[in-house]
């Protein structure tokens, strides 16, 4: 009988390399107890010896496993099922036999192993879904962190996904497995917090602080020169700005946004960039993300809707859930290629209400439409539009400057003051809440002939051109 003690519950490579081992040497997965915590070696039960001791192997001898069960085998070891290495083992030792093993979903090991995989790929999903950071230890160097409770071992294999799409902010994923942070460099990992101090949203810093010591404050006199040559200088910025604000240090005029205004010609891509970073509102806390407008820099249509929805906010594009799937049918029966179109948002965060597992959109008000029009006005800077279509009451009060009813003003082009024309619509999204069928079928071909306007001028200007 051999016990075989891995490193950790997610020791993949220890596992492959030992039950290789194991095969070659024709050990009976009937002889195999798996560990991830061995008793001390004085507590080895008797009859049970080390793997160490398996004698050399001959290096001819040798066998393959498909390609197929390594994946589904480092996916499903994050399942917490105590069986799950001897499960494998169990499957590899078959396979050697039956190359063909995995073909036959309704082989008990095969099917439990696929089962326990889709598990732990949906609590991959869910963690994408659910992990919300907040911003905490402001006072010293801006952190961000959140709190998850995973439902199998999946915090090293998700980390990456973190570091990828938040890439230029340092956050900490704390759960009671093991806590992962991410500087702006590289993860690491440190143990986990016990489930009985599960901090509260607003208790995460101070349960943040009590295991990790946040790095000494940003010196707000430190030369400017020496800040910018910092490879992280774009994350360096704004929290250099919050620790002047917080020490009291100097910011004259204080600086309402992240970043101060730059020129009219601003280039989409450090628009965006200076976007990600906005702290103009509250907004940004609870959001996954900016979602900044997309489309050609030679677009001549802007189309402006309200703010991000819940698939939006996760995407990070603006109308590519149901609202965009309305708006994208609507600009082909009008004839609007949308490709050739600019399409944002008068406000770029996501606002909702949590309510069990859904994110309920919840209106803008005037200081968040208000604190977010600099970057509407720095998009059409940089796109320079002949037309602006501005759809829903929100987009409207953001293209006019001012609250502007939609009833009374839509269907015409309206000069601006900058000379560019205006046109007001409905936001697609009202055509999905619409409860009759009937009035659902008028009000969208109302959209459509609204659009048409719109398409006229596309036209127009590719002849132009
Ligand atoms: N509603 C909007 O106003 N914008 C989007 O991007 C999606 C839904």
């Amino acid at each position: 009988m051999y016990l075989i003690t891995l490193d950790s519950e997610t020791d993949f490579d220890g596992w492959r390399k030992i039950a290789r081992a194991l095969a070659l040497h024709h050990v009976a997965p009937a002889d195999v107890t798996w560990s991830m915590q061995g008793p001390a070696k004085d507590e080895v039960p008797p009859g049970l010896c080390e793997a160490p001791s398996l004698p050399p192997i001959e290096t001819d001898n040798t066998f393959s496993v498909p390609a197929n069960f390594i994946e589904l085998a480092r996916v499903a070891v994050l399942h917490r099922n105590s069986e799950r290495f001897a499960l494998l083992y169990r499957l590899l030792w078959r396979l050697r036999s039956d190359h063909d093993l995995l073909e036959t979903r309704t082989d008990p090991d095969v099917a439990i192993a696929t089962a326990m995989a889709g598990s732990v790929h949906r609590d991959v999903q869910r963690m994408r879904d659910v992990v919300r950071f907040r911003e905490i230890g402001r006072e010293h160097k801006a952190h961000y962190a959140a709190w998850f409770v995973p439902e199998h071992h999946i915090v090293e294999f998700a980390a990456p996904f973190f570091a990828r799409r938040y890439a230029d902010m340092p956050w900490s994923i704390l759960t009671p497995d093991i806590c992962a942070h991410w500087d702006g460099h590289a993860i690491s990992f440190t143990p986990g917090i016990s489930q009985t101090e599960m901090p509260a949203p607003n208790r995460l810093e101070e349960t943040w602080r009590r295991h990790f010591q946040p790095d000494r404050p940003i010196a707000p006199e430190a030369p400017k020169r020496r800040r910018r040559n910092l490879s992280e200088a774009s994350i360096l910025e704004p929290l250099l700005s919050d620790a002047e604000r917080w020490t009291g240090g100097r910011i004259n005029p204080p600086r309402e946004p992240a970043m101060t205004r730059k020129s009219a010609t601003d280039d989409l891509k450090t628009l965006r960039e200076d976007a990600a970073h906005c702290r103009a509102c509250h907004l940004y806390k609870d959001a996954t993300q900016t979602v900044f407008g997309e489309g050609p820099k030679s677009a001549n249509i802007m189309l402006v809707g309200e703010q991000p929805g819940d698939k939006e906010d996760l995407a990070g594009h603006p109308f590519v859930g149901p609202a965009g799937q309305m708006l994208d049918r609507a600009l082909e029966e009008a004839g609007v290629d949308r490709k050739k179109v600019y399409v944002t948002n008068a406000v770029k965060h996501f606002k909702f209400v949590p309510r069990g597992k859904v994110r309920l959109h919840q209106k803008p008000n005037t200081p968040e439409i208000r604190a977010c029009r600099q970057w509407y006005e720095r998009e059409l800077a940089a796109i320079q539009p002949d037309l602006v279509v501005a759809m829903g009451a929100t987009a409207a009060q953001s293209v006019f400057g001012k609250i502007t009813s939609i009833g009374k003003n839509r269907g015409r082009l309206i000069d601006l003051p900058d000379g560019r024309k205006a046109l007001v619509t409905v936001h697609p999204s009202y055509l999905l809440r619409l409860p009759d069928p009937e009035s659902k079928v008028l009000e969208y071909q109302r959209f459509v002939e609204d659009l048409k306007i719109a398409a006229g001028l596309q036209k127009k200007s590719a002849r132009a051109a």
